[in-house]
């Protein structure tokens, strides 16, 4: 774990490997200071990691380990480091995060390579950085750089963390030899200037109003997540307590963060996440036996809303793009959408120029002419939601493009076997489902259909990292996962709106929740027409609808025609300046309350004789909710997802679920599958016209067996994968 080595003496090198038990490191650190200290031989110290590395900060294992029960330990090995007769030096190669930076601000002198980042990432895990790091780092570089650091858990490189005076000098390369002889510069200096903790914060005249700008700012941008809050709290506590006091109150905070579950929720999706990258399907394809084919050129049919947004995410991603149309006006329309989004990014974006119009045309070229996918790698098609149009496209693309090329659907719902049905290589037709706005979104749900084959699955997972997406490999079904579970989430929303609610008080409940956008603010900004469209294709409303359907019944289920009633009243949302909000004109997206909405409400319930009644906040948030975790164990018994973690993924990456909850399927085994299970079938007894709310059968099995916890809930499943 550690060499004590003195092979330049008198500055002895305490050369450590971080292994997943942190706690040998932070033991063998200790010791390796205490014998420098007590060794006459000794005249400085240099602190390095193995392997070019100061930290194994990638490895979260070690990282929430060290966070955890050994940050008391480590604080002490700081405070000894801090508190040596002899000048100690940091070495810092490749990274030092977290807890590593802070043993390096513990450091007398840092010395960096040009190539290494530091940052104190707790942030993100739902912690803070609790040994030390959140009362030196300011009393080092001030308040306001303190803080940005250490709420958002960024990482600098070098030469930033150099201006910031975070490390005092930076070498091309060895760094190791630089911070050896730095120390025997030193040694024999007065160190009581170096020693953090006894150094005053910098004061401000605006300290308070930074402070307090800082707690409103991550408050808002939080959205019930403590650890940002928390990491203002503890930098407030190194401006308003002596050094000791404010460390005693890190470790208050730290813990307080610690039994919140937030944690414990960050730490799972950042898992989960690694996790969706092992793919497996139901029939036994997985990620060890298939491997990409090598994508160069790649062909977006549609630059509507998602097409734009998807070239756009490849021509950041240094991909060769061909963007089809089917008229003049729309390509001119598409291609000044695309100009306009790469415009904004152009400084990122070297390769392109300032001038995105003017690119290089193998980069980046507009066409109508079909004939020119001849020779793309892959294509992506993104046309309007119509079985018949992509099925008369994948005939095309399957005439038309070379043989080893694979092509992709952007649905989000259609059946991927019937449009694969349309081409002579079903094999090489799969779902690439984005998320819009697609040059934004981290989400690609990837859909296999019946005959896909896994070198497909891989190359479109492969597109998926290589553009700086999060792929996630789901089952086909009518929408997938993602939007499978948002269909009975959005059509409780509307339910409450019958029995009683405004779609303002639906919202503040999810919002309070944590979403980004309740569901009705969601659908304005999608636009109500989307749906509106797929609930005629599926003859639920319109012209296919059977004569004499009672108005609140399909079949015997509860249906709510409010959705197509806005419609029929051109309220598509956002885009028309109305929708389940007003907005000031089309296009505007601050969401008002709408008067005329409410007396449409009204008129509607006296229509159909629904007495309003109210409805509190834990209704709102158990119907919609728990509904939607209901079709999550529906959608994990029929194999549609292979476990719980990529319906997680899923919904934190593609649907603003609040990260700090670790997603539906987390979050209800954080309720308990007793509760969840009791509650909807207390809501199914009530309201037994909606099926979507009774209980699934593997959510009941789960409870019968006892509430297993999350890891094996698989192994119950009707229709078993597992990726091991
Ligand atoms: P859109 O209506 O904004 O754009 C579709 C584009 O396809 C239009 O520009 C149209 O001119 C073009 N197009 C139509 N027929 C064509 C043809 N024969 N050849 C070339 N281009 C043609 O639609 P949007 O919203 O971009 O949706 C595209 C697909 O993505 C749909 O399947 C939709 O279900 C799916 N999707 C949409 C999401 C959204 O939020 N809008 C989210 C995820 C998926």
């Amino acid at each position: 774990v550690l060499n004590y080595a003195s092979v330049h003496p008198p500055v002895h090198l305490l050369r450590y490997t971080v292994v997943q038990d942190i706690s040998a490191v932070v033991r063998a650190l200790e010791q390796g200071v205490k014998k420098a200290d007590v060794d006459p031989a000794v005249k400085a110290v240099v602190i390095c990691g193995t392997n070019g590395t100061f930290s194994a900060g990638a490895d979260i294992r070690g990282f929430s380990s060290i966070q955890a029960g050994d940050r008391p330990s480590l604080a002490s090995v700081i405070d000894l480091i801090e508190r040596s007769e002899k000048p100690v030096v940091a070495a810092i190669e490749g990274m030092a995060l977290g807890g590593a930076l802070e043993v390096a601000l513990g450091c007398h002198y840092r010395v960096a390579h040009a190539q290494a980042w530091v940052g104190l990432p707790e942030v993100t895990l739902g912690l803070l950085p609790g040994a030390g790091g959140t009362q030196r780092l300011p009393r080092l570089i001030g308040v306001p750089a303190a803080l940005d650091l250490i709420t958002t858990g960024k990482h600098v490189l070098a030469a930033e963390a150099l201006k910031l005076g975070i490390i005092d000098e930076i070498m091309e390369e060895n760094t190791i030899d630089a911070a050896i002889h730095l120390a025997n510069k030193v040694s024999g200096q007065p160190l009581n200037s170096r020693r953090l903790s006894l150094k005053q914060v910098q004061s401000l005249p605006n300290m308070d109003a930074i402070l307090s700008e800082a707690l409103v700012k991550v408050k808002k941008q939080a959205r019930g997540c403590l650890s940002p809050e928390m990491c203002v709290q503890a930098v407030k506590a190194s401006v308003q307590l002596p050094f000791t006091e404010g460390i005693r109150k890190e470790r208050e905070l730290f813990n307080l963060l610690l039994s919140s579950g937030q944690a414990k929720a960050l730490q799972y999706v950042f898992f989960a996440q690694r996790a969706a990258q092992k793919w497996t399907t139901s029939s036994g394809a997985s990620w060890k036996t298939a491997s990409a084919q090598p994508i160069r050129k790649v062909a977006v049919i549609g630059l509507g809303t998602m097409g734009r947004g998807i070239v756009t995410s490849l021509v950041k991603a240094k991909m060769s793009v061909v963007a089809l149309e089917q008229d003049q006006k729309q390509l001119e329309v598409g291609a000044r959408a695309v100009t306009s989004l790469l415009e904004r990014e152009a400084s990122k974006m070297p390769w392109i120029g300032q001038r995105p119009d003017a690119c290089d045309p193998a980069l980046l070229q507009f066409t109508l002419d079909f004939s020119v996918l001849q020779d793309a790698d892959l294509v992506i098609e993104a046309v309007f939601e119509d079985m018949a149009l992509k099925k008369e496209i994948f005939h095309k693309l399957s005439a038309i493009c070379k043989p080893g090329s694979f092509l992709c659907t952007n649905t989000s719902a259609l059946d991927i076997d019937e449009i694969a049905s349309a081409t002579s290589r079903p094999h090489q037709v799969i779902g690439t489902h984005f998320f819009s706005p697609a040059h934004v979104m981290k989400l690609v749900e990837i859909i296999h259909g019946r005959h896909t084959s896994p070198i497909t699955i891989a190359t479109a997972m492969g597109l998926a990292k290589t553009i700086g997406k999060i792929g996630v490999v789901v089952g086909n079904c009518f929408g997938f996962v993602g939007n499978r579970m948002m269909a009975p989430y959005a059509e409780q929303a509307v339910f409450l709106l019958e029995e009683g609610c405004k779609p303002k008080e639906v919202d503040q409940a999810l919002e309070g929740f944590g979403f980004n956008l309740g569901p009705f603010r969601m659908l304005d900004l999608a636009g109500l027409d989307v749906g509106w469209r797929s609930r005629k294709g599926q003859g639920l409303t319109g012209p296919k609808l059977a004569p004499g359907t009672p108005a609140r019944l399909r079949g015997r289920r509860r249906y709510s025609p409010l959705p197509d009633l806005l419609c029929e009243n051109g309220r598509y949302g956002q885009k028309t300046g109305r929708g389940w909000y007003q907005y000031e004109k089309p296009g505007a997206r601050i969401a008002n309350p709408d008067p005329w909405l409410h007396n449409f409400l009204i008129r509607y319930r006296d229509a159909h004789h629904i007495k309003a009644r109210f409805i509190d906040e834990e209704e709102i948030l158990e119907r919609c909710l728990y509904t939607l975790i209901n079709e999550g164990f529906q959608i994990l018994d029929d194999g549609i997802a292979s476990d719980p973690e990529d319906i997680d993924v899923i919904y934190i990456y593609g649907y603003g679920w609040p990260k700090h909850r670790g997603g539906p399927m987390f979050y209800a085994s954080t309720i308990g599958l007793p509760r969840i299970l009791a509650k909807l079938q207390k809501y199914s007894e009530a309201h037994p016209d909606i099926p979507r709310m009774q209980p699934s059968a593997f959510l009941k099995k789960l409870v019968f067996l006892g509430n297993p916890p999350l890891k094996e809930w698989m192994s119950h499943a009707g229709h078993q994968s597992s990726k091991l």
